[in-house]
């Protein structure tokens, strides 16, 4: 295996940031934590060792052309095989806490009741790791991989998912149960029902518009449940979930049809997700949308999906500019509540995802917009009176860099000034809004967790869509660590100093 670049190699002094490291290190309140995140599917690879049993990603990926370079995940970044190096980089990096999710599929390969001790030993090699570095460990539940078995029954549009998620969440508390410092039930809700059952996005493609709000309350009845088995075996850790929060915007704040349509917008992604959770009701428009997509809400069932929390965890990339009117925009979030599958009669939308303007945008094109994330955190705090404490628990951005030798040392690096922007900028606007006299004010944000450690296998974008902190060389799996990654060293070697 290379040997990854030292960090002492190569300082990034030369890399010119509106913030400085030192600055940012001064904002970091004490105990604020600063971690890194990742999913099994994306980074593990593997998917035959030790028992695993397929997912519904590997299912569709069998037709390649669904994702944009052709790729699979079979191998994504080695990291089953190459997890003590990719944990020892988090170490020098100095982070505080690593947030990763456990493969179902290794755990339950088939519909058998017993777990794969190999795939639980995995995870135990991993917090192994993670404690010999000093690094807290968040586990993640789930973040998108459903064994193929359980998609075969129905997967999430069937309640009985819900159940046997639970069942696999109590396995994994009675497993890790002292190990853990925070627990992630499901990561991004929102996105499984919306591109995965609504839509043909993502796996399992199922395309079934308006009929995902099935999926999208098993989702939240499956987190709901988890909770109660996760307090039922005892775990020592605190308990939460992610979803991800585009705050919308009306395109025009003058137009009343604009405003209109930013609601519907923040009604389908972020309200369908968070009221649940932390109101222990649905938006009403969610209601009417129920009966079009065959849900039945049992009673009870907001209870079960209301348990308090010990932490709420955000994914915040962009925010979402909304117009009223036409437009030709392919799947909508609100087909989810739309009726009409966002669709009104003559192909005619009546709203649509606009560009924001006058801002540097990602690879994929999102917004770069770091005053979002305290107006979400804002939000949050007006909209749920018993917020828990908060950390972000995605934040990041894809930019094309490849690595090439420092014209003045020949040292191998490569030059993401971009990615510590964007992340400096969100750290610090998240940490002045909740800050004294700050817009977000009274929000308990504890951490912040960068997306991701390495660049990785970027579901339908494939290895197009680099966001990591460490470059990783996909021919021969080199990891060599960015300028980003040493500017972060930095930050928080100024913040231990402060200590
Ligand atoms: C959110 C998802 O949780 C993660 O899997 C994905 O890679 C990032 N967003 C970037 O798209």
């Amino acid at each position: 295996t290379p040997h990854p670049v030292g960090p002492d190699e190569l300082g990034p002094d030369h890399v010119d940031l509106s913030i400085s490291a030192r600055v940012l290190a001064d904002k970091l309140p004490a105990g604020f934590v600063v971690g890194a995140a990742t999913s099994s599917y994306q980074v593990e690879g593997a998917v035959h060792a030790d028992g695993r049993g397929p997912s519904v990603w590997d299912t569709w990926l069998r037709d390649r052309s669904v994702t944009v370079d052709r790729s699979t995940a079979d191998d994504a970044v080695d990291h089953y095989r190459r997890m003590p190096q990719d944990v020892a980089l988090m170490g020098e990096l100095g982070l505080d806490a690593y947030r990763f999710s456990v493969a179902w599929p290794r755990i339950f390969p088939d519909g058998g009741s017993r777990p794969n001790r190999r795939g639980l030993d995995f995870y135990h090699r991993l917090l192994d790791e993670l404690e010999q570095h000093g690094l807290a460990p968040m586990l993640t539940a789930f973040h998108w991989d459903t064994p193929q078995h359980l998609e075969d029954d129905g997967g999430w549009m069937s309640r009985d998912t819900a159940l046997r998620f639970a069942d696999y969440a109590a396995v994994l508390g009675r497993e890790y149960g002292e190990r853990v410092r925070w627990w992630c039930t499901i990561n991004e809700p929102a996105t499984v029902a919306g591109n995965g059952y609504g839509s043909e996005l993502h796996a399992p493609a199922r395309n079934a518009g308006v009929g995902a709000l099935r999926a999208a309350h098993h989702l939240l009845l499956g987190h709901g449940l988890s909770v109660q088995a996760l307090r039922a075996e005892g775990v020592r850790g605190a308990i939460g979930m992610s979803n991800v929060h585009s705050p919308a915007e009306p395109a025009n704040p003058d137009s009343v049809l604009d405003r209109a349509a930013a609601e519907v917008i923040e009604t389908a992604t972020n309200r369908l997700f968070a009221d649940p959770v932390l109101l222990g009701t649905y938006p009403t428009a969610v209601h009417a949308a129920a009966r079009v997509a065959g849900l039945k809400i049992r009673d009870g069932d907001l209870e079960t999906i209301s348990q308090p929390l010990d932490f709420y965890g955000l994914n915040y990339y962009m925010p979402t500019l909304v117009a009223a009117g036409s437009g030709d925009d392919g799947p909508l979030p609100a087909s989810l509540v739309l009726p009409s599958g966002g669709d009104a009669e003559g192909g005619r939308s009546p709203l649509h995802i606009v560009e924001w303007p006058d801002v540097r945008r990602t690879a994929y094109g999102w917004p770069v917009v770091p005053d979002h994330l305290g107006v979400m955190l804002a939000r949050m705090r007006d909209r749920y009176p018993d917020l828990p404490p908060v950390y972000i628990t995605e934040g990041g951005a894809s930019f094309d860099e490849s690595p090439g030798p420092d014209p003045e040392t020949g040292v191998v690096q490569v030059h993401d000034t971009r990615r510590a922007e964007y992340l400096g900028d969100h750290l610090t606007a998240a940490l002045d809004a909740v800050g004294p006299g700050g817009h977000a004010e009274g929000v308990d944000l504890r951490g912040y967790f960068v997306w991701t450690l390495m660049d990785n296998w970027e579901w339908a974008a494939g290895y197009r869509q680099t966001f990591g902190l460490v470059h990783v060389d996909r021919a021969t799996m080199a990891r060599t660590p960015k300028a980003s990654y040493h500017w972060l060293r930095k930050v928080l070697q100024h913040r231990r100093r402060q200590e």
